[in-house]
């Protein structure tokens, strides 16, 4: 027995499968789950597909083996949700396969994969569109707010002539690029676990006599200790299993004296995290891959215990998540009138791209960020090695 799905879903919705007697599941008479995510194929011929996975909620281990049975019966894959699965694709967190992405490269992300660092904090981050909209240059305000967060960073690298600089997580190389031409005596490398954005990398800034890109694994770095005097971790620890071992190796490469600057999330204290379980922390972990952040004392205290001196902490959030949660949040709301929606894609054709299945996504992801948001806290870390440098 296939069941189709006629109906229009939306990430988010819940639903209730009833089972009309001539079923597999005798005594199961309804399941109530929520879709969790959609991913649309084209088959061969222009075929379209579209597989949409259910959580189920509240299933008894029986139920569940009842279940699998069934779908093994018709040939439908079942896949359990397990926390590891997270950073398996990590590729799918970065390429179009989510509505969250696509909005995000409409918008402007390119060689730069952050957040951005904006000019008008919360409560007043609304100005980030008037000001941009006044000056015509509302398509460069992501952009523009990237290459900030970059500089912000960078700046607390404090780089001097002649440093060898690690730039961890470099995704499209933009990061790397701008140390490098500011630096021109400094000799940069830049690594990242996922191949495709290593060759953009390579593509967009191969031919800078300073600076190189690999593939690498922040877990498990190439390099002989004490290899270089600063190293910078931008906005990838989130995606890191381990924050402990990258702490480590960290520590390992830098020469004594060296810094590492590492931007990231952290929970605002240990008992935000018991939001882990919620279904819009779930949603996002997975539109993200990650699968746990740190609190600031967690860090702080692993970041010791590894042998850093911790030189400082800044707390970004009224700059980074704040403003870009608002331009998020008038974003979807704006895409749930279709004149609106309209309004948008003249206003840039790269979001013709959205389907209404992606629209309505985008109204859930918002909500699901903004859960998350309350919860968290954008922070950079300065640490240093002790010792002459
Ligand atoms: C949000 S992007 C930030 C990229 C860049 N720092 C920027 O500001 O544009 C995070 C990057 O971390 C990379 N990443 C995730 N896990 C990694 C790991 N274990 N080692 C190295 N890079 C990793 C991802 O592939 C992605 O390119």
């Amino acid at each position: 027995m296939r069941f189709a799905i006629r109906e229009f879903l939306a990430i988010g919705q819940e639903i209730r499968l009833v089972f009309n007697g001539n079923h597999y599941l005798p005594g199961l008479p309804e399941l109530n789950g929520t879709v969790a995510w959609q991913k649309s194929a084209v088959g061969p011929a222009g075929t379209n597909s579209i597989d949409t996975g259910i959580f189920f909620s509240l299933l008894d281990p029986v139920t569940k083996n009842r279940i699998h049975e069934w779908l093994l019966k018709d040939g439908i894959v079942q896949r359990e949700f397990a926390e590891t699965d997270q950073f398996k694709d990590l590729g799918s967190a970065y390429d179009s396969s989510t509505a969250t992405f696509q909005v995000l490269r409409a918008f402007g992300w390119g060689p730069l994969i952050n957040l951005g660092y904006f000019r008008f904090p919360t409560p007043v981050s609304a100005l980030n569109l008037l000001y941009n909209l006044v000056l015509l240059k509302t398509a460069y305000m992501l952009p523009s707010a990237q290459v900030r967060l970059v500089r912000k960073a960078f700046k607390l690298l404090e780089i001097q002539a002649g440093d060898d600089v690690l730039d961890i997580g470099c995704g499209r190389g933009l990061s790397s690029f701008l140390i490098a031409s500011s630096h021109p005596t400094s000799s940069v490398i830049g690594i990242d676990l996922l191949p495709e954005h290593v060759n953009v990398a390579t593509t967009l800034y191969g031919n800078i006599h300073n600076l190189k890109f690999e593939h690498g694994d922040a877990l498990s770095l190439r390099f002989q200790n004490g290899s270089f005097g600063k190293v910078l971790c931008l906005e990838a620890a989130f995606h890191f299993a381990d924050r402990e071992k990258f702490l480590k190796e960290a520590f390992r490469i830098l020469e004594q004296g060296g810094r590492l600057v590492v931007v990231d999330f952290a929970w605002k204290t240990d008992k935000d995290r018991q939001i882990l379980k919620d279904e819009f922390t779930r949603f996002v972990q997975n539109e993200w891959k990650w699968s746990d952040f740190f609190s600031l004392g967690q860090y702080i205290k692993t970041a010791k215990s590894a042998g850093f001196k911790v030189e400082g902490f800044y707390k970004w959030s009224r700059r980074v998540t704040g403003p870009i949660q608002f331009i998020f949040d008038t974003f979807a709301k704006a895409g749930q009138w279709r004149w609106s929606r309209a309004a948008l894609c003249r206003f840039n054709p790269l979001l013709h791209s959205l389907t209404d299945n992606h629209w309505a996504t985008l109204h859930y992801s918002a909500k699901a960020h903004n859960h998350i948001r309350r919860h968290v806290e954008y922070i950079a870390l300065v640490l240093k090695k002790p010792g002459e440098n």
